[in-house]
């Protein structure tokens, strides 16, 4: 840059989990307003799904790996939707940012030769997990990146929330406004950077804060971007059955990778028979938990034989506060919603439809994840892209950032126990027309009265309807074959089109059928 930074060079990025924070660290010298939820190092259990994250970093560092062991099993759990040339570009800068990570200071768990221990998930053919606190890699993360970022001087935090995006008579995004506590803000930017993670609070079982109810694939959406594959909500097999619903606490894949088994009350077990048992793809375990929980079954995770209080100290300390021992008691456990894979489309360097604006983590979907997220992808993945997106954007002339027009905010009731009802019945693990027409119809209702998060769940519920076929975690019970592998594309308006077609044809006794 020849002249000094001003106001107009400002990136504003939003979200303070593993992608804000990477993308403000490798943005710098440019300044960087990043907006987060809570001031960094005070965020609460309703911020960000980093923190929670038990899983960890997959990265080919062991001897018997390659990144192109590694791009093959994201291909294969991403079930013929995934990107190659995406995954093999995450899968390769996998160990450089292990070692970016080391070099800010976090301390990985290493083995007693000192080299990194490496754990192995379900659909991995390797031992490549790397991981810190045993089950706490995002927290451990999240730390290192938020203390980073509080050192960097680029990057100023401002408290408070977007609500809604700007953009120019050309539909160029020039900024955001912010809800802060001095009330709205406006923050023009020659680059606006969306990192507010997915919408598992959408749903009444989740393993994600009840916040994540996709307010940033909501903005997007707003402002008329294109969003990619919005159908594929994964669902995690294992969250720890409470008999409370909202956020579970999830008893992590690596008990299953380290010899855990999914038993019934009388001990038998649940996997026999399916390929892959305990360690196929999540959708798979997750379909045949549900198949015994619908049925009013119990399924319980047996991790007796594993020291679950030494090397997986979160799920411990979650078992002692329900009252369970797991070296004694098998820990019950049902599926819930995880991670979302479709998100607003962007392209290789996060840049999404519309100029302007650029999408990192899981609002994001960049083709890697296709149908079926891989474990412990995801941070890697927020972190791959969050360097990608800096140097695209110190690439792009900065264009000093006019004042732009603001879009008009629409904000209205949430309604969010209706909508998680409606999602969790008609949106969730198992699908049919039969449920999701109905759900679009009084999603589309609710977000035109102005719900976010009936809109988002629009979005997915309508994407979900038009995918008549069954495939990674979208299963549609109505549908149980495939049709040829193709990514699906929606906009705001094209949901609200299908809303009224289906509200014209639905028959008058739609009230009942809700
Ligand atoms: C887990 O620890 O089971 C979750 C890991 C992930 O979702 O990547």
């Amino acid at each position: 840059m020849s002249r000094n930074p001003t106001i107009h060079d400002r990136v504003v990025v939003v979200g303070a989990g593993v992608a804000g924070l990477a993308t403000a660290l490798r943005l710098a010298p440019l300044p960087v307003t990043l907006l987060s939820a809570a001031p960094l190092g005070e965020e609460t259990a309703t911020d960000t799904a980093t923190a929670w994250a038990q899983g960890g970093i997959a990265a080919a560092i062991g001897a018997d790996d390659d990144p192109a062991l590694h791009a093959a099993d994201t291909l294969s759990a991403g079930a013929g939707l995934s990107d190659p040339e995406v995954a093999r570009r995450v899968a390769e800068a996998g160990p450089g940012l292990v070692e970016w990570l080391c070099g800010l200071g976090l301390a990985f768990d290493r083995g007693p030769d000192g080299t990194l221990a490496l754990g192995l998930e379900a659909a991995h053919g390797r031992r490549r997990i790397v991981k810190a606190g045993g089950d706490a890699t995002g927290a451990a993360v999240l730390r290192t990146l938020a203390r980073a970022v509080s050192a960097c001087p680029s990057v100023t935090v401002t408290v408070g929330r977007a609500s809604a995006l700007m953009q120019d008579g050309a539909g160029r995004v020039t900024g955001l406004v912010a809800r802060t506590e001095r009330g709205p803000v406006a923050l023009p930017a020659r680059a606006s950077v969306l990192a507010t993670g997915g919408l598992g609070g959408l749903y009444r079982s989740t393993t994600n804060p009840a916040g994540a109810t996709g307010s940033g694939l909501v903005l997007a959406a707003r402002a008329g971007a294109v969003l990619r594959d919005v159908e594929f909500v994964q669902f995690h097999p294992t969250a720890i059955a409470l008999a409370t619903d909202g956020s579970l606490p999830l008893a992590t894949e690596a008990l299953r990778g380290e010899g855990a088994v999914l038993v019934d009350a009388a001990g038998g077990r649940v996997m026999a028979g399916i390929s892959g048992a305990e360690l196929a793809p999540r959708d798979v375990v997750a379909r045949a938990i549900a198949l015994r929980t619908g049925r009013g079954e119990a399924v319980f995770l047996d991790a007796r034989r594993l020291d679950v209080a030494r090397r997986f100290p979160t799920v411990a300390a979650f078992c002692r506060a329900a009252g369970l021992d797991p070296a004694v008691t098998p820990i019950p456990v049902r599926p819930a919603a995880h991670y979302h894979m479709g998100g607003i489309r962007v392209d290789g360097r996060g840049r999404s439809s519309l100029p302007g604006l650029w999408a990192c983590g899981e609002v994001a979907a960049t083709g890697l994840h296709g149908a079926n997220r891989l474990a412990s992808n995801s941070l890697l993945e927020a972190m791959a892209f969050a360097a990608q997106i800096a140097a695209d954007i110190r690439d792009t002339e900065s264009r000093a950032a006019g004042p732009g027009h603001l879009r008009e905010e629409t904000s209205g009731p949430e309604a969010l126990p209706e909508v998680r009802a409606v999602m969790e019945a008609q949106v969730g693990l198992v699908r049919e027309a039969a449920g999701l027409g109905p759900a679009v119809v009084r999603l589309a209702a609710l977000a035109r009265a102005g719900s976010a998060a009936a809109t988002a769940g629009l979005l997915v519920a309508a994407a979900a309807l038009g995918r008549e076929e069954s495939r990674g975690a979208h299963w549609r019970a109505d549908h149980p074959g495939q049709r040829a592998p193709r990514s699906t594309e929606i906009t705001l308006s094209r949901a609200f089109a299908v809303a009224k077609t289906l509200g014209d044809a639905l028959p008058s006794s739609f009230e009942a059928i809700r």
